[in-house]
């Protein structure tokens, strides 16, 4: 072998162990290896990219960059982008996907499947839903695991600003790739309307908005996701039970009695659609004040009551998963794209956080008594 091909061997290598960053597979496994040359120290390198613009860019090439810096024999760097021709996209697509032209499935629903699924959901808007989801969501990926969120609340999203994720998804022929925040994969109907439109759509297109969430999304291996369902019992907690049928359910409410009653008809939509609870969380339980005493502004017991409604409702024990303090840094984490966990992880409130997220991640799906979903539409 002469120097140049041992050295072109190695920089092979060297790629192998550079992820794109959107796909998370090794470059030179997708194709997007395009050239490499090797003259005199000086390495030309020439990678493709999936599309034009591809807003990972950069990260790729600083990847690239120290991939490369440590290979024997390279002085010098010349790397060039290129963007893949259709052929090859498409290739890619069959690559990650299966077959082309193949019905688009929701992987998640596949029997080899191991993502556990879990669909926050609340009677009410405003008691932490959307707070609770990016939290826990950022508790469970601190854990090694690998999470995706979908953000279903069509019409109030606010999960990719709770993130701080700003870039729209990139397309892969008709696979969407989800943008990343805090190592999360992320997709919000919050992406595809420009600025704040509100979207009016009706229920079928809610359905198909979600299905292609699921489907369309290319997730990867996830261990967890999380869907942040709209408050109330409506048309996509229905379509959540016909296109998920093993997502659990994991209600949300506050120590109000009145909400309470609203987040156990939330809950109790398991009994007609037949999906598991995972249990309930009370937020918003008491707050800390300066001199350290307690105060519970929202009242006590909701979370209890719930629990023990719901674990009536549907004849098996519903636990009440946790209570988590109300702690302004919590709001503010969410208007500054930090989730509190990450920011804050040592206060009252990420710990009541992470020990639900702890009690999630350990949760084993049984078989057992697992009965069918409804049939979808
Ligand atoms: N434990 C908490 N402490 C302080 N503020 C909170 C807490 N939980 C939620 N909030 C704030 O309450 C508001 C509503 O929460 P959000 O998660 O958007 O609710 P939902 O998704 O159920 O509508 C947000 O401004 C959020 O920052
Ligand atoms: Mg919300």
């Amino acid at each position: 072998m002469s120097d140049n091909a041992a050295v072109v061997e190695a920089v092979h290598e060297a790629l192998s162990h550079v992820n794109d960053p959107e796909i998370r597979r090794p470059i030179t496994e997708l194709g997007m290896v395009d050239t490499v040359a090797v003259a005199g120290g000086r390495l030309s390198l020439k990678i493709l990219l999936t599309v034009a613009g591809c807003p990972m860019r950069d990260t790729l090439q600083r990847d690239v960059a120290a991939a490369v810096d440590g290979v024997e024999g390279v002085e010098e760097l010349d790397l060039e982008f290129g963007v893949m021709s259709e052929q090859q996209r498409a290739d890619l697509q069959v690559k990650l996907r299966g077959k082309a032209g193949a019905e688009p499935v929701i992987p998640f629903n596949l029997p080899e499947s191991r993502t556990r699924v879990f669909a926050i959901a609340s009677g009410k808007g405003g008691v932490g839903k959307s707070s609770m989801t990016v939290n826990l969501a950022a508790a469970l990926a601190e854990k090694g695991l690998s999470v995706g969120i979908a953000d279903a609340d069509i019409y109030g999203h606010s999960i990719p600003r709770m993130l701080g994720v700003e870039g729209a998804p990139t397309q892969v022929e008709d696979m969407i790739m989800p943008p990343q925040a805090h190592g999360m994969k992320v997709i919000s109907i919050g992406m595809f309307t420009p600025g704040n439109t509100a979207v009016v759509w009706r229920g079928p297109m809610l359905h198909r908005a979600l299905q292609q969430f699921l489907a369309d999304v290319y997730w990867g291996d996830l261990d967890v996701l999380l869907l942040d369902l709209p408050p109330g019992t409506g048309d996509i907690a229905i379509s959540v039970a016909q296109l998920l049928p093993t997502a659990e359910l994991v209600v949300v409410t506050t120590p109000q009695q009145a909400a309470a009653e609203v987040a156990e008809r939330a809950g109790a939509i398991v009994t007609q659609t037949h999906q598991k609870l995972a249990g309930v969380v009370e937020n918003m339980s008491w707050m800390e004040l300066p001199d350290g005493s307690h105060i519970e502004p929202f009242g006590s017991g909701g979370g209890k009551t719930v629990a023990e409604a719901l674990t009536r409702d549907v004849g098996t024990e519903v636990p009440l998963l946790g209570q988590i303090p109300l702690d302004p840094k919590l709001r503010e984490g969410g208007d500054a794209g930090v989730p509190l966990v990450i920011s804050d992880p040592d206060c009252e409130a990420s710990r009541a956080i992470r020990a639900i997220a702890d009690q999630l991640a350990v949760r084993k799906v049984s078989l057992a008594g697992k009965r069918l979903g409804l049939s979808p539409v």
